[in-house]
């Protein structure tokens, strides 16, 4: 997908030097036929089985992202009511819809209920109280899955692991059974299915496997106390090689550890996919100011900061990061800190990094950033929001465009008293 051709980075068949000088830098630059591609490997691996993969939004949520997987056929994984009306405005119909999230307010719930979504993940008891008055208000019958916290280790970084007792998420094993029985005596409530996430950028089965056992059992549980479930949410979650060496399972592996556990449950299977899709479709575009040192230390000073992507940041996350000129094979390399140019030391994408010579003006890309990079992005020292564009084949659109430093003032308001 990434390639040297003529000496020269290319995304598809675009020269990325090419949106460098038309579009200026920072820029995300995302390939529509990896997204699509992605998309279709998950179909493959899940051949057979009653599924539905429903993009999980707040992995990349640009319009023309979402309409690339819609126009798939793709359903969507919404946790707001922004990213419900970003699916629909994309084109997704409300039965493609799953509404997830820790903490929906009761216009959220009103939304999604108008909106038909398919199911609506809840995690508290409170919360299915407030749905079934919303629905009652409606009069409408709410489809839900309770999400359950299986207290499982997804071995994944302690900021994105979500199936631990301490994580805020879902509600104890312990607790399923009752608070189905519960709101199965709610009037507007149907309980249509069940569902768990345990984290994000799996790099290992075995986690997998224990929620997938746990998720069954309970599921053949609660049918057989006579909820009529018909949907078993799975989460998203797999991982993706962020260095060169990293070695996540493939797809197949994870279809075929899905469909042994799933095997004898006649019921469609919801899987939320965000990272695997958008990850490793998308790049940042970046340009180096200046290089300078320090003592015993060499800095790479890019125009990209920790406001345009702030995984390593927040996470300490490694990305590879590469010239878009290509460095000669035996051009010699030396260790650089790379950061951006924002008042904060946490403002830096690699610490002592091993890289061909890097010199001002250079064209650079910060690789797989495709997913929790542009929507994490920030307005941090008064930066422009980046920009993104979509390529298809040897063709790009600016998908979402830079504003200029006055639309940006002007969203502010003097009041008439100062
Ligand atoms: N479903 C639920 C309920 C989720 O909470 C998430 C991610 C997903 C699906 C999609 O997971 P994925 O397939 O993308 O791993 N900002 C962090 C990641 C946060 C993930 C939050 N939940 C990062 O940059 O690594």
């Amino acid at each position: 997908m990434l390639t040297y051709k003529n000496g020269d980075l290319y995304l598809e068949e675009v020269a990325l030097r090419r949106i460098g000088d038309e579009v200026g830098t920072p820029v995300y630059a995302y390939s529509s036929g990896a997204l699509k591609r992605h998309y279709q490997e998950f179909q493959t691996a899940l051949h057979g089985l009653d599924h539905m993969i429903c993009f999980a939004i707040k992995a990349n949520s640009n319009q023309a992202v979402l309409k690339c997987l819609a126009d798939l056929g793709s359903g969507f994984d919404a946790v707001s009511g922004g990213e419900i009306s970003r699916a629909l405005h994309a084109g997704a119909p409300g039965h493609k819809i799953v509404f997830a999230g820790v903490g929906k307010t009761k216009d959220e719930l009103r939304l999604a209920l108008e909106a038909e979504v398919c199911q609506i993940n809840v995690e508290s008891e409170p919360e299915i109280t407030s749905l079934n008055e919303v629905a009652q208000s409606l009069d409408l019958q709410a489809p839900i899955a309770v999400r359950v916290n299986p207290d499982i280790d997804a071995k994944t970084h302690e900021k994105i692991s979500t199936g631990k007792s301490e994580n805020k998420f879902g509600v104890p094993i312990s607790r399923i059974r009752d608070i189905y029985r519960h709101a199965s005596h709610l009037s507007h409530i149907k309980t249509t299915g069940l569902a768990l996430h345990i984290g994000s950028q799996l790099t290992d089965l075995a986690p997998y496997r224990d929620a997938f056992r746990t998720a069954c059992d309970l599921f053949k549980m609660l049918r057989g106390e006579g909820h009529p479930l018909k949907r078993l949410d799975v989460g998203g979650g797999l991982g993706i090689p962020y260095k060169s060496d990293d070695t996540p399972p493939s797809l197949a592996e994870y279809g075929a550890l899905l469909k042994e556990f799933v095997a004898d449950i006649d019921c469609q299977i919801i899987i939320e996919p965000g990272r695997h899709i958008a990850g490793p479709a998308g790049v940042l575009l970046t340009r180096v100011l200046y290089v300078k040192s320090g003592n015993g230390r060499e800095f790479a000073i890019l125009d990209a900061a920790m406001n345009d992507l702030l995984r390593p940041a927040l996470y300490d996350a490694y990305h590879r990061i590469t010239h878009v000129s290509q460095p000669s094979l035996n051009e010699k390399k030396r260790l650089y800190d790379i950061v951006g140019p924002v008042c904060e030391s946490a403002d830096t994408f690699a610490v002592h990094r091993s890289m061909p010579i890097i010199k001002p003006n250079d064209l650079m890309v910060i690789e797989a950033a495709g997913a929790y990079g542009s929507v994490m992005a920030s307005e941090y020292n008064t930066r422009p929001l980046t920009p993104e564009v979509l390529i298809q084949s040897d063709a790009y659109s600016i998908v979402r465009k830079r504003p200029s430093i006055d639309e940006i003032i002007s969203r502010d308001r003097i009041p008439s008293w100062l």
